[in-house]
Parts: structure tokens; sequence; C-alpha cells
């Protein structure tokens, strides 16, 4: 799809082939185009090219109430003056769905969303949680053909965020609605999906499952967006079809070759360091630095050291005496044993 708003070009030729069944994120920053695809899959928008199609069906032109589709947005967009059980009828009975079956499916949708006993609440008597499930069980009782969710859970608070989140996913499981989920945030996008199409300036950059984007990304902004990295300046020293050597901070790394284009042995690449590829070691080839900060996080802590030319390398270290073991100030040897990271062309 390509969609244009004067001169911003929200989408550009943005492809997505999603499987029946699955559960699908487009993860991005704000503004990357996230919502215009939704928009266009749902209908509210018109595209400048691009076909969409469901179910082997082309829909490109089908107005919204023709697409089958169930969808929930981040303003719950209940109707207030109906109770829960209405509003969640509302698309069967703008469906002419019998009376009876009606009450059947609320009921069953209802309990899906664990609501049942709220079905005569207004939405005004519920707390935003509950509010969501509502707008979710809406969305499912006409049993969609493609369920799209934008940023669903952006305005609950922490907790009940990572509840919902688990919800949904069980149910989606359960249900086997093929499912188009719109987040900014990287850990949600990551614990719920089956894929996650990463997104950037109205492109997709990489579409793979949640450890293939963390573990081989094939962009560079796939791996600074994704995860912690540092980036060490290096240089290619070596490689064939499959893998390559590199050196960054006098030390030698095997990395794959496919992230490298056709770069040359001489070339100037950049090395994306995760924090799990870096360990505190007595001696042994490594870097040495010194901590600069350092945050206790119950099961683990994170150390951002120092290392001169180098720049600053973040490391997580298991365990609750990392903090004095290593202080503020402590010099640290880093050892980068068994790390896989990956090299792009600078
Ligand atoms: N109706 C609109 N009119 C003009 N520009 C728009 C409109 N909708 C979106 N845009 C622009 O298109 C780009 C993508 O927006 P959007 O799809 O909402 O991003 P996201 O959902 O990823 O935050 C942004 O630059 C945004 O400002
Ligand atoms: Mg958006």
């Amino acid at each position: 799809m390509t969609k244009r708003f004067g001169a911003v070009t929200a989408l550009h030729e943005a492809w997505l082939k999603v499987r029946d069944g699955e559960f699908i994120t487009l993860l991005g920053p704000s503004g990357c185009g996230k919502t215009t695809l939704l928009n266009l899959i749902a209908g509210f928008l018109e595209a400048d090219a691009g076909e969409i199609f469901i179910g082997g069906k082309l829909v490109t032109t089908l107005p919204v109430w023709e697409r089958d589709l169930g969808m929930v947005f981040q303003s719950y967009a209940l109707f207030p003056h109906m109770d829960v059980a209405r509003n969640v009828g509302y698309g069967l009975r703008a469906r002419g769905v019998p009376k009876a079956e009606e009450a059947t499916r609320v009921a069953e949708a209802l309990g899906l969303v664990r609501l049942s006993a709220l079905a005569d609440r207004r939405p005004k008597q519920l707390s935003g949680g509950q509010q969501q499930r509502v707008a979710l069980a809406r969305a499912l009782v006409i049993h969609p053909r493609l369920l799209l969710l934008d940023e669903p859970f952006s305005a609950l608070d922490r907790n009940l965020r990572a509840e919902m989140q688990l919800e949904l996913k069980e149910i989606q499981h359960r249900l086997g609605v093929t499912t188009i989920f719109v987040t900014h945030d990287q850990s949600e996008a990551m614990s719920m999906s089956d894929r996650v199409a990463v997104m950037s300036e109205g492109r997709i950059l990489q579409l793979d499952t949640p450890e293939a984007i963390y573990s081989r990304p094939t962009h560079p902004f796939v791996a600074g967006f994704i995860g912690d990295a540092t980036v060490l300046p290096g240089r290619l020293l070596a490689r064939d079809d499959s893998s390559a050597e590199v050196e960054a901070a006098g030390l030698h790394f095997t990395v794959p070759a496919e992230t490298l284009g056709a770069a040359q042995p001489g070339a100037a690449i950049s090395l994306y360091i995760r924090p799990e590829h870096v360990q505190p070691i007595e001696e042994g080839p490594g870097l040495a630095g010194t901590v600069v900060s350092r945050a206790f996080l119950g099961d683990r802590a994170e150390l951002l050291v120092e290392c001169g030319a180098a720049g600053r390398l973040l490391l997580r270290v298991p365990g609750q005496t990392a903090t004095s073991r290593w202080p503020v100030g402590a010099p640290v040897r880093m050892g980068f044993a068994g790390a896989q990271p990956v090299a792009f062309v600078a």
C-alpha cells in the first residue's frame, strides 16, 4: 500500500501477508504509518496505490461494513447511553441478527472477556480495563474474519496492561482469529505476537518472529529499535557467502554476512552488541572499562561501562550481588565469549 497525505508519504509500498489464525503486530515509532495501514485494511482510508485481499478476496473498494472486521481502538468508543450487553450486541443488531441469537452470542462474548456479571452496567460505571474488555467483546461478537487493534492498551496502567496482554493473547489463541495489532511498545509486540512487522517512515523493514527480529535483524533500524544495543564502529576483515570476520575495539567477531550487502574487506561497519553478549571476566581477551552507572533490577543489574575510544557498553549481570561487586568507578573487564552480534555497513 502507498498512502500520501499532501506532501507526507505515510506509507511507502508497505507489503504484508498475514497467515490465517496468525497474530501479527505492526511495531514502530509514532508517525511511522501503523494507524494508516490499519485504517486502509479496515476501509476507513483510500490508498493511493495497492490492493488488499482478505481470504483471497479483493476488498480494496469494499466499504468498511462489508469487510467483516472487528476493531478495537485506544479510546474505548463505547456508546455511553447503552449498557454493556447492548454495546456488545451493536454489531449484531446492525447486521440484522435475530434477538435470541444476539442474546446468546453477547453472553458468549462477555464470558470470553470475563464480564458476564456486568452486562447491565453503563460504560461510565466501568474501569478502563473493563471498558476495553467490552470493546474487545464487541469486536469479537460478530465472529470477524480479521481482528484489528490499534494501541488498545496504551491508556491502561502498567499492571493492567500486562494482564490485558495475556488475556487478549489467550482469547486470540483460543478463537484462532487472525489478528493485526498495532503498538509502539516493543515489549508488548514481542510478548504477544507470532510475527512482528517493524515499521519506520512508512515502510515495513522486517517481518519475522520476535526471536528473529531480535537476534537476526536485517536492517540497522530494527537492530537499534528492538532491545538494547551498543554500536561499535569497526572494519570488515574477511567474508564468504554466509559469515564474515570483523574487527571492532581491537577484538575480532564472527557475524552473519547477509546483512553486509556487497561490502568488501576494509569496509567500515557498525557492530551491534547486545547486553547479553558481554560478560565481566577476570582475564583473557576483552575490553577494559569503568562502571559509570548502574541500576539494580531485582533479578539482575545493568551496568553502563565507559571503555574509552570504544564508547559505552551496556552489560546485564544476573544475580543480586552485581551492584556491590561493581560499584560506580569500579574497573571491569568484559569478554564476548559466545556472542553472536550482527553488523551492518556503516
Ligand atoms: N489525516 C491525516 N492528514 C495528514 N497527515 C496524516 C493524516 N494521518 C496521518 N498522517 C501522517 O502520516 C504519518 C503516519 O501517521 P500514522 O499512520 O498515524 O502513524 P502511527 O500510527 O505509526 O503513529 C504521520 O506523519 C502523520 O502525521
Ligand atoms: Mg497510530
